[in-house]
């Protein structure tokens, strides 16, 4: 199936990365083709999880695959954190919206989810490891929460250049310079 729509990623600091995302409500034609644009650039991108303001919409829809195969492609529209269990690991994350910065993160093992998909089915699943780690990061961005926020003060400090370099690029591109 072709592409229709093609998005952009949208970088750090742009503040669209930092609004609550809201409800879908029309599980329409067009979210089934936003959804599909979504993986589009999740894979040109090499990100195994994306969210919609992370392409510049506020609509609260998550599209992840932590492992890379087809059938696991996981859509979460809509999607509630229920709850949160199991021993805090720590673990290296990254995120499309900072290029090259990576980070240490502690979050719970497990999460349970309730979530619709595409079509407005329900969902309601509990996640553990990997797959976990990625549906808490992707589900802090439809709360406006990003890696930065999440980053010890040493991981910071170590990202600094990176950060700033990231600040710039935004001045630049809104001023036209
Ligand atoms: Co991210």
């Amino acid at each position: 199936m072709s592409e229709a729509l093609e998005l952009q990623l949208t970088l750090y600091p742009q503040p669209v990365l930092r609004k609550r995302a809201v409800e879908v409500e029309a599980f329409d034609a067009d979210l089934g083709a936003f959804v599909d644009a979504m993986f589009g650039c999740m894979r040109r991108s090499g990100g195994v999880g994306l969210a919609a303001p992370q392409v510049g919409d506020r609509r609260r829809v998550l599209v992840l695959n932590p492992t890379g195969k087809p059938e696991d492609d996981l859509v979460l529209i809509n999607p509630e954190i229920v709850d949160r269990s199991g021993p805090i690991t720590l673990h290296e994350e990254g995120c499309l919206s900072f290029p090259g910065i990576y980070a240490e993160v502690r979050r719970p093992d497990r999460c349970r989810v309730t979530a619709v998909d595409a079509a407005g089915a329900p969902i309601e699943a509990t996640y553990e490891g990997f797959t976990s780690r990625v549906v808490q990061h992707e589900f802090d961005h439809l709360e406006g929460v990003l890696l930065v926020d999440r980053m010890s003060p040493a991981d910071k400090l170590q990202n600094r250049p990176l950060l700033e370099e990231l600040v710039e690029r935004y001045r630049a591109e809104r001023t036209g310079s």
